[in-house]
């Protein structure tokens, strides 16, 4: 047959995939052929709706460099990287649940215990700390955590290398013989993703607000286990509700206390506002994927 119309057409290609040598190319390109036509088939877009789903692409595309990933925040916004998140990290015990990479992450400079990560940012002064264990019970020793977290207005160094002067706001801290490691920084705070390219306009069109609530990002490694890539959510943030890349998940929200002056945790004597956020972290050593 060379001739195809919207009965056919969709066995066609079907069986035209079906010679994949590779089982899953063709488990992948049929399940793609059948929701693609599956989806043309519900919508029945105009001509002129096709061409514009097509400039759609084409612009994603092209707002994409080095330092931009206009399909990740696409699949971000979609839902569709908290699906493949979900998929392949499905809750296992007590071990910490992950959520979203996200686009901000560059490898950050290695600091000592106790180091300020954000001295290059403004802001009220936060201490974080935290314990990093095996499910199985022991103490992580010399774990690698990789830290990053926006400033007050909401910016990473990334997106603002030549006002910050370089990489802030980010470090790689590594855990003691308790699995223990404590910094300082500055409170990061809840804010939009970039909406200045077509998934902006993506979300204009169907309604949606571009807020994420305020949280910090880590990715925890150690030997034998699987790596860690999750947040810490403030509670109380007016976007918990609303993520617009659906990462929050309820154990990974924990309290931002507000201090007062007094003494921190690391014996330092402050006078103003300041941020503590402790939280013990459970890495998968079960040899699971
Ligand atoms: C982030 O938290 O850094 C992020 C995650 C997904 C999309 C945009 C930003
Ligand atoms: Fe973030």
């Amino acid at each position: 047959m060379r001739e195809f119309d919207e009965n056919s057409i969709t066995e066609a290609v079907l069986a035209r995939v079906r010679n994949a040598a590779d089982p899953r190319a063709r488990e992948i390109s049929e399940a793609l052929v059948r929701h693609l036509h599956a989806f043309i088939r519900e919508v029945r877009p105009s001509q002129a709706e096709w061409e514009a789903g097509i400039a759609f692409l084409t612009a994603t595309g092209q707002k994409c460099d080095d330092k931009r990933q206009e399909f990740i925040l696409l699949s971000d916004t979609l839902g569709v990287s908290t699906l493949v998140d979900s998929i392949n990290n499905p809750v296992s015990g007590d071990v910490t649940e992950t959520t979203v990479f996200g686009p901000f992450y560059v490898p950050p400079p290695a600091f000592d215990h106790g180091a300020d990560i954000g001295e290059a940012i403004e802001g009220t002064p936060m201490h974080i700390s935290g314990r990093v264990r095996l499910a199985s019970g022991a103490a992580a020793a010399g774990a690698t955590v990789d830290v990053w977290h926006s400033d007050e207005a909401g910016f990473y160094d990334v997106q603002q290398l030549e006002k910050v002067g370089g990489l802030t706001g980010r470090g790689r801290l590594t855990t003691d013989g308790e699995g223990r490691f404590h910094f300082w920084t500055r409170r990061p705070a809840a804010y939009p993703i970039p909406t200045d390219g077509p998934v902006g306009d993506m979300l204009a069109a169907q309604g949606r607000h571009p807020w994420r609530p305020e949280h910090v990002h880590f990715m925890i490694q150690a030997d034998g286990c699987r790596p860690l890539v999750t947040h810490l959510f403030a509670q109380g943030d007016a976007y918990l509700d609303s993520d617009v890349v659906f990462g929050v998940k309820e154990s990974l929200v924990r309290p931002f206390v507000a201090h007062h002056g007094g003494e921190a945790p690391d014996g330092r004597q402050m006078t103003d506002e300041w941020i503590s956020l402790d939280h013990e972290f459970v890495l998968d050593d079960s040899g699971r994927g």
